[in-house]
C-alpha cells in the first residue's frame, strides 16, 4: 500500500516520530488564538482594553488602605491613592486579565495605549469621562464615532436614522476601516439595500421599511411569493406541476437508483442510498427485519434474518459424536470378526445398517451427513 508514492512505513514513521518526541511540536500558543488575533479588528481590541481598564478603575475606586488606624488617616491615604502612580500600576497589572478569548490582542492594545493612559492619568481626569472616545478615537485613532467610517471618520452616507434602508450596515461603521458603502443583510442587495437578492421576494413595503423573504426551497432563481406555486423555476430534484407548482421527485420509485445491497431513502429535492443490514442480501429498509433476501449464513425466522452460527455449532457437535459412535462400533466389529466370522458378519451388517440408516435420517433432516460414505467400500471389512 502506498500513499501518493510514499511507502507506508515511511508515512507511519513520519507520523510517529512527532508523537514519540512530542515536546518538539507542542505549540506554545493555542493556534486558535493566533487566528482570532487576525479576526479581531483594532477598534474592537481597543474597546476591550478600555472596558477592562474601566473595571480596574472601579476595582480600585475604594482605595487600598482600608482599615487605617484612624478615620482621618484613612481619608487622607485614600485621597492620595486616588491619583497615585500606585493606583495606575494596580489597574494596569490587572488589565485584560478577565479577558479569555482575546487576551493577546487586549494586552497588545494595552501596551500601545500605555503612553496615552499615563497622559490622561496625569491630567487628574474625571473618571466618568468617556475614556473610549479619548483613547480609541482621539489618541489611538483606531475607532470612529457611531455612523462614521474610514481614516478620517467621514459620516456614513444617507439617513443616519435609517442606514442602508435598515437592511444593512455602513462598511467600517465606528472604525477607521471600510469605505462607507452598504454591506447588506442576507436577502438584500443594491447600493442602499433596497432590492431583494435572487431567491428572495418582496414580502412587505411601506414608506420607510421593506422586507425581503426567502422563496420556497423548491424554487430555482426567483419567485413571486413564498409557496412552491410561486416559483419562477424548479430546482433539480423537483418537478413542475401546473396545479401544485414544484413537487419533490421521489427518486426511490426508480428501483435501480441504489446498488444491490442498499436501500433508497427519499428526501425533499434529493435521495440517499443507505447500506442494508449485514444479515440481508437485499432489502427495502434498515434493520434485519427489512431483508428481501437473507445474506449467506443467515436464514429467515419470522420477519428477521438470523445468523445460522448457533445452529451450526450444535450440529457440528452432533456430527462429531455420531462419527465417534461409528468408529466405536466398527472397532468392536473388527475385534469380533477374527473370532467368529458368522457373529462378526451379523454384527458388521447390523452396524453398517445402523450407519446407513442414521446417515439417511440425517440427510433427509438437513443435517450435514457423511457425504462421501459411498466412497468407502465398507463391505471390504467383511470379506476376510
Ligand atoms: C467598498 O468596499 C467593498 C468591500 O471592501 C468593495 O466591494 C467595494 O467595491 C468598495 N466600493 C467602493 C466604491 O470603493
Amino acid at each position: 500500500m502506498e500513499f501518493g508514492g510514499i511507502p507506508v512505513y515511511i508515512f507511519l514513521l513520519s507520523v510517529s516520530i512527532p508523537l514519540v518526541f512530542g515536546n518538539l511540536q507542542a505549540p506554545a500558543l493555542n493556534p486558535s488564538l493566533l487566528t482570532q488575533s487576525k479576526n479581531l479588528a483594532d477598534c474592537q481590541a481597543c474597546k476591550l482594553f478600555v472596558e477592562s481598564f474601566k473595571k480596574g478603575l472601579e476595582r480600585t475606586a475604594r482605595g487600598k488602605y482600608e482599615g487605617g488606624d484612624a478615620a482621618w488617616e484613612e481619608e487622607k491615604l485614600k485621597k492620595s491613592y486616588k491619583r497615585s502612580e500606585m493606583r495606575l500600576i494596580d489597574i494596569q497589572e490587572g488589565v485584560c486579565k478577565e479577558e479569555k478569548t482575546h487576551s493577546v490582542q487586549c494586552h497588545h492594545m494595552a501596551e500601545k495605549a500605555e503612553e496615552f493612559i499615563e497622559e490622561w492619568w496625569s491630567q487628574d481626569p474625571d473618571e466618568s469621562a468617556d475614556l473610549y472616545t479619548y483613547i480609541c478615537i482621539d489618541k489611538m485613532r483606531v475607532c470612529c464615532p457611531v455612523h462614521h467610517y474610514g481614516k478620517d471618520c467621514a459620516p456614513c452616507p444617507g439617513d443616519h436614522a435609517n442606514i442602508c434602508n435598515g437592511n444593512g450596515k455602513c462598511r467600517g461603521d465606528g472604525t477607521r476601516k471600510g469605505n462607507g458603502t452598504c454591506l447588506c443583510d442576507p436577502g438584500y442587495t443594491g447600493e442602499n439595500c433596497d432590492h431583494c437578492s435572487t431567491g428572495y421576494y418582496l414580502s412587505y413595503k411601506d414608506d420607510n421599511k421593506m422586507l425581503c423573504s426567502l422563496c420556497h426551497r423548491s424554487c430555482l432563481g426567483g419567485c413571486r411569493q413564498g409557496t412552491q406555486k410561486d416559483c419562477v423555476a424548479c430546482k433539480t430534484g423537483y418537478t413542475f406541476d401546473t396545479e401544485e407548482g414544484c413537487l419533490d421527485v421521489n427518486e426511490c420509485d426508480d428501483i435501480n437508483k441504489c446498488s444491490k445491497n442498499q436501500f433508497c431513502v427519499n428526501s425533499l429535492g434529493s435521495y440517499a442510498c443507505m447500506s442494508c443490514d449485514k444479515s440481508c442480501d437485499s432489502c427495502h429498509g434498515d434493520g434485519p427485519d427489512m431483508c428481501r433476501k437473507c445474506a449467506k449464513g443467515y436464514s429467515k425466522k419470522g420477519e428477521f434474518c438470523i445468523a445460522d452460527r448457533e445452529d451450526e455449532d450444535q450440529s457440528e457437535k452432533l456430527t462429531t459424536t455420531r462419527y465417534m459412535t461409528y468408529v466405536g462400533l466398527l472397532i468392536a466389529t473388527g475385534i469380533l470378526l477374527p473370532k467368529s466370522t458368522t457373529l462378526g458378519s451379523i454384527v458388521g451388517f447390523m452396524v453398517l445398517s445402523y450407519i446407513v440408516g442414521a446417515e439417511y435420517y440425517c440427510m433427509i433432516n438437513g443435517h450435514e451427513g457423511l457425504v462421501n460414505l459411498k466412497d468407502y467400500d465398507l463391505s471390504q471389512l467383511f470379506r476376510t
